[in-house]
């Protein structure tokens, strides 16, 4: 079962909280997620690779809207999880939604 997580106070607020393709951890009630904004859009993910759990936090998203694991380099695509390149499953990714209350996730 999801819950609703509610992060910033307004839209400005989510912005600034996440700086562009800047991907932060955050905690949401008992688990750990990751989240980056590329443009406009909100993306929120698993915090650990699926691979041998690095802390996707410390690994980068490309031009191509692919996350990047800092540890060996496995891509994701930052929009679905599908695995883009390396060989283990995709990863684990949450809705968001950018509303004037902030950015809602449900997680
Ligand atoms: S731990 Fe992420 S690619 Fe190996």
């Amino acid at each position: 079962m999801s819950k609703k997580f509610v992060l910033g106070s307004s839209e400005a607020g989510a912005r600034e909280l996440f700086p562009e393709k800047k991907i932060r951890q955050v905690q949401l009630g008992e688990i750990k997620i990751c989240v980056v904004r590329i443009g406009d859009e909100f993306f929120a993910f698993e915090a650990l690779c699926p691979h041998r759990l690095a802390s996707l936090s410390e690994g980068a998203v490309t031009g191509f809207g692919e996350v990047v694991c800092p540890l060996h380099h496995y891509r994701f695509d930052v929009k679905t999880g599908a695995i883009k390149s390396g060989d283990c499953r995709d990863l684990r990714c949450y809705p968001t939604e950018i509303t004037s209350s902030g950015l809602v996730i449900n997680a």
